[in-house]
């Protein structure tokens, strides 16, 4: 530590990063920066990218700083299409979870503590996909656990339902964002090959999007969740199949703004109606 700085200095530094959200550490173990770089672009399985797309490292001067890791090219189109591949040679749930596991083209993964893919019953009438793990999902390795997750439960509880019998719980994104940021366009582009795979397998009788990141993904558009929330919409099956589909707030919201809890039962109660009219109930 520079010996300069005031502790009183460093002390209204940390408040302001607080104030900024900045509230954790992106990983609990260091990064050593001095190691050149090695991990791969694709696992092994995977049909790695054509040399001319990955880019040369970046040049360093010998008597330059360190190295810094190049990153993976996320933003490229190839990944998301690797995605799609490996995603559509998948004819169950559980080679669609291995394949999860051993795909390295998502830079999230190399940040998260574990890959958090499904919870509950694969089959059941109920599908829900939320946003991606947080710290909570990504030490336990299950998809909603954490507080919001326990609100979630308990609402599904008073309707009846249970993550033990009814509910199939994942999220568009299998690793948790550094500091739970929301996921760029391109991390949710390379999962989202997954996860639309992911329900053509499951093939729920209804999906329920828990947000608005969430909602904007699998439907594939711009509109907020205020908008979104409570209308029934569809999602279609890669055979034509229409699944009901009704997106509704994410519990972590819910934590913040209680009012809006009433909207969210009412959402539950829809959901159990639509499910009793397909005589599933
Ligand atoms: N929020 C989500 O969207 N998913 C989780 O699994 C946990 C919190």
């Amino acid at each position: 530590m520079n010996p300069s700085i005031a502790s009183d200095d460093l002390g209204s530094l940390l408040k302001w990063y607080i104030d900024q959200g900045l509230d954790e550490t992106i990983g609990e173990e260091a990064v050593d920066r001095f190691t050149p770089p090695s991990y791969p672009v694709a696992s092994a399985s995977t049909p790695s990218l054509p040399r001319a797309q990955i880019p040369p490292p970046p040049r360093v001067p010998s008597s330059a700083a360190p190295a810094i890791r190049s990153p993976v090219p996320i933003e490229s189109p190839q990944l998301v299409e690797d995605a799609r591949e490996q995603a559509r040679r998948c004819s169950s749930i559980a080679e669609l979870e291995a394949a999860v596991r051993a795909f390295e083209g998502c830079a999230l993964k190399r940040t998260a503590k574990t890959t958090v893919f499904a919870d509950g019953v694969a089959g059941a009438p109920v599908m829900i996909v939320g946003e991606a793990p947080g710290a909570d999902e990504d030490r336990l390795g299950k998809p909603f656990v954490g507080v919001s997750g326990q609100l979630m439960d308990r609402m599904f509880d008073a309707v009846g339902m249970s993550r033990g019998r009814d509910l199939y719980i994942t999220n568009i994104l299998f690793w948790r964002p550094p500091g739970n940021r929301t996921p760029t366009l391109a991390e949710q582009a390379i999962c989202m090959a997954f996860t639309r795979r992911h329900i053509d397998l499951a093939r729920p009788k209804a999906l329920l999007l828990a947000g608005g990141t969430a909602a904007k993904s699998v439907l594939d558009t711009t509109e907020g969740i205020m908008r979104l929330r409570g209308k029934w919409t569809s999602f279609t099956l890669d055979d034509g199949t229409v699944i009901p589909t009704l997106p509704t707030f994410h519990p972590a919201y819910l934590l913040r703004t209680p009012a809006s809890k009433r909207q969210s039962w009412s959402d539950l109660l829809a959901l159990d109606k639509k499910l009793r009219d397909l005589s599933l109930r």
